[in-house]
């Protein structure tokens, strides 16, 4: 394969539309706001924008509950402010991978609606995963299963009569019903919605929950002795058990590159799949599937140095297996960002969110990790996923008023886990504009904290030796380097507490230790911050060499 292909190489920069840009004023973000703002990604050096959902949804997960898959919810725009953004991406040079959400709809998708009205076993009823209840009157759940959002992963329905009727599964919200994928309608209908995409001229799909599509047959009960359930898989341990990765759910993916291969330039399919171990992972991105999958075991590495150095080799050897390029990933919109992960100096398991009264994070040395950490990314081969404000520097809101979480995480729990709001927190563009210049008024869906007055990209455009600036002196190098279609070879040594490898002609050093470490030989291109007065490599910091 040509090393050119942007689908092995890519650095691509998630837009999460919500929180981006605000064209119409109202404090949520949309589609012109992304299109007005394009510019600045363009100038970041990015190669694609990944675009989180836009789709028609009442926002009960923020857009992935989706009720019409061929249109923009009004929030939004329209779908002519997509072509329009699409078109001003593609004039910058800037592909545009749109999410698909085929393992659930909106409960208030049409074919959910009609699956309700209608009778148990009815055609409309098939698409979706209805059963009749256990128990004498059918008043328990057809089976032990949770919903990755805490609580059960099945809801009773009513019917006409106001008796009650059976359960519909739901591995998310109770708002976002599981589609069947069993049945032929459904596959038809993801066939006819990607071809939509794709001939709106979409370069691609990241493709949600990829490994849930297909559940074991009979719904068996989760065995939860041996730990392997939606709560193991949400706390990012196993992702097996009868509702992940049967190996049925391959065919999906194979018919759907069938589509894909048919038009003619490069379009893409990525696939989230939160799984383990890598060598399944691997099995979504065989040459007549998927082109990439998020490398979350990468992401679930601390900051060690040999369990980064395990993840980087498991990660390439699983891929290369297949033929396929690694990528890698630090942050999204579904876990607290590496800044303030970093900053918690924790061996404990990655919050799922940060609370007021939760331990703080420092947030200097959080930053001065990320910044390691990111530079050391963007020196692997393959291609990389960052998040949109991770260029800034952002931390999470960690102070988030609990009145104002909006994801559904919060209230399953019993309000136990924060969940991700602190992530998505709309983006500081101008420091002393209202809402720091996230729309033309003051409104933001969620508050920005106070820090991200001084974080707002106005404060580190062109200037030297901010995050902005390492950011985008990294993807300049990276690119003139071809460090993507580049390969890993280790062999510098500098002990335990370092990672260094070198990628062509580049060499890349991050000092994990509590000591600084010389460099080797070679002219130094760029530092995550700066070296020792004589030189050496300082703690927590990523250095390039040529
Ligand atoms: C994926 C998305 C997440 C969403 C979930 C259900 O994990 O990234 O944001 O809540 O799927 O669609």
């Amino acid at each position: 394969m040509p090393s050119h292909d942007w689908r092995r190489t890519a650095v691509v920069y998630q837009v999460y539309p919500r929180s981006f840009a605000d064209a119409d004023g109202d404090g949520v973000g949309d589609l012109p706001g992304i299109t007005g703002r394009l510019g600045a990604l363009a100038e970041l050096g990015v190669d694609a924008v990944w675009l989180s959902p836009f789709y028609s949804s009442p926002q009960a997960d923020a857009g992935y509950d989706v009720a019409d898959y061929r249109d923009v919810d009004p929030i939004f725009g329209t779908l002519a402010d997509f072509d329009a953004l699409l078109n001003r991406a593609h004039d910058l040079g800037l592909k545009v991978i749109v999410d698909l959400v085929p393992n659930h709809s909106s409960d208030e998708h049409p074919w959910f609606r009609a699956a309700l009205a209608a009778a148990p076993g009815s055609p409309e009823r098939e698409r979706y995963m209805f059963r009749d209840g256990l128990g004498e009157n059918g008043e328990l759940p057809p089976n032990n299963w949770d919903s990755c959002f805490r609580g059960p992963a099945w809801t009773r329905t009513t019917n006409a009569d106001g008796s009650p009727g059976q359960w519909y599964l739901h591995l998310f919200d109770t708002k976002q019903p599981d589609w069947n994928w069993e049945n032929e309608e459904v596959r038809a209908e993801f066939l006819s919605v990607l071809a939509f995409w794709l001939d709106r001229g979409a370069d691609g799909f990241r493709v949600d929950v990829a490994h849930a599509l297909i559940k074991a047959p009979g719904l068996p009960d989760i065995d939860l002795r041996v730990d392997d359930g939606l709560e193991a898989d949400t706390e990012g341990l196993f992702g097996s058990g009868p509702m992940w990765d049967q190996d049925r759910v391959h065919e999906i993916y194979q018919s759907w590159r069938e589509l894909l291969d048919t038009y003619s330039t490069d379009r893409i399919l990525v696939a989230e799949a939160w799984l383990q171990p890598l060598s399944r992972l691997a099995r979504y991105v065989r040459a007549d599937e998927m082109h990439q999958a998020f490398n979350f075991d990468y992401l679930e590495t601390g900051w060690h140095a040999p369990a980064l150095r395990r993840s980087i080799d498991a990660s390439l050897t699983a891929n290369d297996s297949v033929g396929a390029p690694t990528t890698w990933v630090l942050s999204n919109h579904d876990v607290v960002r590496h800044v303030s992960r970093l900053g918690l100096n924790s061996d404990g398991p990655r919050p799922n969110g940060i609370r007021a009264q939760d331990p703080q994070p420092d947030y200097a040395l959080g930053l001065r990790r990320a910044k390691a950490a990111t530079l050391l990314m963007l020196g692997l081969p393959g291609s990389a996923y960052l998040y949109q404000g991770e260029e800034l520097g952002l931390p999470d809101h960690t102070s988030l008023d609990d009145d104002l979480r909006q994801d559904p995480t919060w209230w399953r729990s019993g309000y136990t886990e924060a969940g991700r709001d602190g992530c998505r927190i709309p983006l500081p563009w101008e420091s002393d504009a209202p809402g720091l210049g996230f729309g033309p008024s003051a409104k933001t869906w969620l508050p920005q904290p106070d820090s991200y007055v001084e974080l707002a990209r106005d404060r580190q455009a062109g200037v030297e030796g901010s995050t902005l600036g390492m950011y985008q002196a990294a993807l300049a190098l990276r690119r003139a380097f071809a460090l993507g279609a580049g390969s890993l070879e280790w062999g510098v040594d500098r002990g335990a507490h370092v990672v260094a490898f070198t990628n062509g002609e580049v060499t890349v050093m991050t000092n994990i230790g509590a000591e600084p470490v010389p460099l080797p030989a070679g002219e130094v291109l760029m530092t995550s911050d700066e070296l020792t007065a004589d030189g050496l490599l300082p703690p927590d910091v990523t250095a390039w060499l040529v």
